[in-house]
């Protein structure tokens, strides 16, 4: 049976192309049921940073579904949620300190943007509601995420339905004519920001959001080291919540617990997802400092924004019961640089998982100004060749790597300390070759 749109049951995310059927994983490989094996080097969607078939998270998971599998959020509470919430928080920057959990990217940066809105609202200033966001940039597909992305093509056709988002380009260095060497310009140095703040009005701007490491739009693009200072700075003076959206380059991924971290700088709220369940499980949150939390505590009572499977207790236990996601989150990012140098030496295409040093997917650190070949997501022409012929979705099939698998460096490396394998330096994601 061919695995494709119309011969299956499955309402396939591509309607033109085949799908191999996987029957297994193991570590960070990938088989169908024909026994071919696939390099999953960037772990999906940037997600399965753990390895496929980790044991001791499949332990994990069967142990919590066997003692309850589900309960309403809105009335319990149980260990997997308050250890994870403990844990991630341990590793958070400045005073965020309390998690809000759901399921998808997307959903924490819905909620993200409305806990910002209701912050204001409860605080006595009801004016404050515009958000501003970068281009390019994303943050999901649901339609308050997709009005705060910019990736025209998926927002075509839902145009009339999407909410107005101020957007000011994104510090993108490899496209910008100053190509990030002058800390005047005004897009490099963040001082668009502040214009728009101001031509906006300050009493109207709610938030802003960002990702601290381009992801999928801008392919691991880093702005100027100063960048995010001056960003904080401008959010304070004019009153506007700053969003770190950490779903794709956080967990890890960067070399440090979260990629705003060799800024120096912590936002007032940041979401996360993708990798901090390793893909085990539909994880995602949003996390907030109680100076926040309190305006609401202290008026309505309730954050407004209730889903079914928030907190879900089996999906928190992809990360905490028996598994401390403080051990395996550090060494996701050494088995990726790790693998990212391998992958150079086997002269693959391979895309290393961690944002900051993908030799595939990181068109603005990987290739030299002036040879600039690919034009922003979105505005490429599309090949006419379906994607189903042109070759495995996942690179040569017939490279063996000398890289662990993840599953092995991650049973291999544990950390003591999330603080202590923290490394503070920006130019971690400059020098992914460096080695734990
Ligand atoms: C930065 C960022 N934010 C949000 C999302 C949305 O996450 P999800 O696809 O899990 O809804 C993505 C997805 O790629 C992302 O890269």
């Amino acid at each position: 049976m061919a695995y494709r749109y119309p011969d299956s049951h499955v309402f396939y995310r591509k309607l033109g192309r085949d799908f191999p059927r996987i029957v297994r994983g193991d570590g960070c490989y990938l088989y169908d049921e024909n026994g071919k094996r696939y390099l999953d080097a960037v772990g999906g969607a940037y997600v399965a940073n753990l390895g496929h078939s980790n044991p001791e998270i499949a332990d994990a998971l069967a142990r919590q579904a066997r003692s309850f599998g589900y309960l309403s959020g809105t009335a319990f509470t149980h260990g997997p949620v308050e250890e994870l919430a403990a844990e991630l928080a341990a590793t958070l920057p400045g005073d965020l300190d309390k998690l809000y959990f759901l399921s998808s990217g997307s959903e924490a940066v819905e909620a993200a943007l409305k806990l910002a809105r209701q912050y204001w609202v409860e605080s006595g200033k009801p004016g404050k509601h515009k958000i501003i966001a970068l281009a390019p940039g994303y943050h999901g597909n649901t339609l308050l995420a997709l009005s705060a992305s910019a990736r025209e093509h998926y927002k075509t056709m839902f145009r009339e339905w999407l909410v107005d988002v101020h957007r000011v380009p994104a510090s993108y260095p490899y496209r910008c004519r100053c190509r990030g060497q002058d800390p005047q310009c005004p897009v490099c140095s963040g001082a668009v920001l502040e214009d728009a703040i101001e031509r906006l009005g300050s009493d109207t701007v709610a938030a802003f959001i960002a990702e601290p490491v381009g992801g999928s739009s801008t392919g691991a693009s880093t702005p100027r080291p100063e960048y995010f200072h001056r960003i904080r700075e401008i959010c304070d003076r004019h009153r506007v919540l700053f969003i770190a959206d950490e779903i794709l380059c956080g967990a890890g991924r960067t070399g440090t617990w979260w990629s705003i971290e060799p800024y120096g700088v912590a936002p007032d709220i940041m979401t996360l997802g993708k990798g901090i369940s390793g893909g085990y499980a539909p994880l995602s949150a949003v996390a907030a400092p109680e100076r926040i939390l309190d305006a609401i505590a202290g008026g309505s009572g309730d954050f407004l924004h209730a889903q079914t499977f928030s907190h879900h207790p089996v999906a928190r236990s992809a990360t905490s019961s028996g598994t401390s996601w403080s051990s395996v989150a550090p060494s996701s990012a050494w088995c990726c640089t790790s693998g990212w140098r391998r992958s150079r030496r086997c002269r693959t295409s391979v895309t290393c998982a961690v944002a900051g040093c993908s030799p595939a997917s990181s068109s603005s650190r990987t290739r030299r100004p002036g040879r600039r070949s690919r034009a922003p997501r979105g505005s490429r022409r599309r090949s006419r060749t379906p994607r189903s012929r042109r070759g495995s979705p996942c690179g040569p099939t017939s490279v063996t790597p000398t890289a662990s698998t993840a599953t092995s460096c991650w049973s291999r490396r544990r950390s003591s300390s999330p603080k202590a394998r923290s490394t503070k330096s920006w130019h971690c994601w400059r020098a992914p070759c460096r080695t734990r």
